[in-house]
């Protein structure tokens, strides 16, 4: 890429130029031709080239926790001086996925002058262990941070990015609506993954959930807007015995119109909570186990809390308890007799009426 080169640069190269320590090859990657180019002092140059790279295209990490996603640049051949190079980080959410996706702003800095945007402002700052750090430090990771983010340096000469994918480790699972099966539209389903503190899950993690073993024989959104469900031992009744397992789609749906259950992803968290069993001498209606909980310092535990503390804190007890959807459900980190099917798993009762009682799952 040919570009104009700003005049205080010219003046540089000139010294450059003039005191021989301007290395001259003819291989292509460095500089090999300075022109006089109209003969009005202005200089162009060939085939500097910038390297932006990111030592790992991926980085996975717990909710709330400070990470550091890497990018560095340098120039070939090495030179040393003042430049005027700009960094740009943007990013692609994973949840926005679909039609609108589409590149934000996260922050652009140059010198020591920096602007961050958006839900960024405030927690993203340049990490700049050493010339050519520009790693982007995110404090408190969101779970909707994830998505691919862009680090684009831009200097007079070349403008070159690199792009790295920040990941959450977290569990899926399915969730439908008190109302019943299949009711959720698209944004019926957000907003229901939302309510149990996770977010709809994006194809990746859905596809992930099943290579670990997930089957559900139940069509739910992701955040691409599609529908899909998981299978690993196909069936009669789910698709057929002529599908090979895997994740079967019925792509695209009307977001407003068609309604399916939903697949939700819960970010691992970073010990900011525990969810626990509440101790009693008694069973609880649902709002004597709202008040229970409140009482003990916490609040009653969201579904999405309950399957993050059972699939990363080993939560396990064999005992039915309310979750603030008005759902029984309970963990079981190991399977044994009486506690359910012979795989772990979080064990869903249903939505009981209110006034039945139970015991309470709480979280602090
Ligand atoms: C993240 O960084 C902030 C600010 O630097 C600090 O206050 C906080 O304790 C860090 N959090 C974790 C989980 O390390
Ligand atoms: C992401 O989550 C944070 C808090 O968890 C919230 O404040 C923010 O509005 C969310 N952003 C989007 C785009 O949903
Ligand atoms: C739960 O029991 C309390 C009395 O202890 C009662 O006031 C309340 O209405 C009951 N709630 C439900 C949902 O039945």
């Amino acid at each position: 890429m040919l570009s104009p080169l700003h005049p205080l640069l010219v003046v540089w190269m000139y010294l450059l130029v003039s005191n021989r320590a301007f290395p001259v090859y003819n291989n292509g990657f460095f500089y090999h031709d300075v022109m006089d180019g109209d003969g009005n002092g202005e200089i162009y140059i060939k085939r500097v080239r910038l390297h932006v790279e990111s030592p790992q295209p991926s980085v996975s990490a717990a909710r709330g926790s400070n990470i550091t996603l890497p990018c560095h640049y340098r120039y070939e051949p090495e030179i040393n001086g003042p430049r005027r190079t700009r960094v740009k980080w943007s990013w692609l959410p994973a949840n926005g996925a679909g039609k609108t996706a589409h590149e934000t702003d996260v922050m652009v800095a140059m010198g020591n002058r920096h602007r961050s945007y958006g839900s960024f402002q405030g927690r993203v700052r340049l990490h700049r262990a050493a010339p050519g750090d520009m790693s982007l430090v995110i404090n408190e990771l969101h779970q909707n941070d994830t998505g691919r983010y862009r680090c684009e340096i831009i200097d007079g000469l070349e403008d070159e990015s690199v792009t790295v994918e920040l990941e959450l480790r977290g569990v899926v699972f399915p969730y439908h609506s008190k109302m019943g099966r299949y009711h959720f539209n698209f944004l019926g389903a957000q907003r229901a993954c939302e309510e149990q503190d996770s977010t709809l899950a994006t194809f990746e993690q859905l596809f992930a959930a099943w290579d670990e073993g997930l089957d559900w024989c139940n069509a739910g959104w992701l955040a691409d807007g599609t529908a899909q469900y998981p299978i690993t031992t196909p069936r009669e009744a789910c698709g057929g015995v002529d599908l090979a397992s895997g994740l079967r789609s019925y792509g695209q749906r009307h977001r407003h119109f068609h309604r399916f259950d939903a697949f939700c992803f819960s970010a691992a968290p970073k010990g900011q909570w525990t969810v626990y069993f509440l101790k009693g001498p008694r069973k609880l209606n649902f709002t004597e186990a709202v008040a229970a909980c409140t009482t003990d310092g916490g609040l009653i535990a969201k579904v999405g809390q309950l399957y993050a503390a059972w699939r990363f804190m080993g939560l396990d007890r064999c005992d039915a308890g309310w979750l603030a959807d008005g759902s029984i459900r309970y963990p079981i980190a190991k399977a044994r007799p009486n506690c359910g099917p012979s795989e772990p798993g979080v064990r869903n009762l249903g939505f009981p009426p209110l006034h039945q009682k139970y015991s309470v799952y709480c979280n602090r």
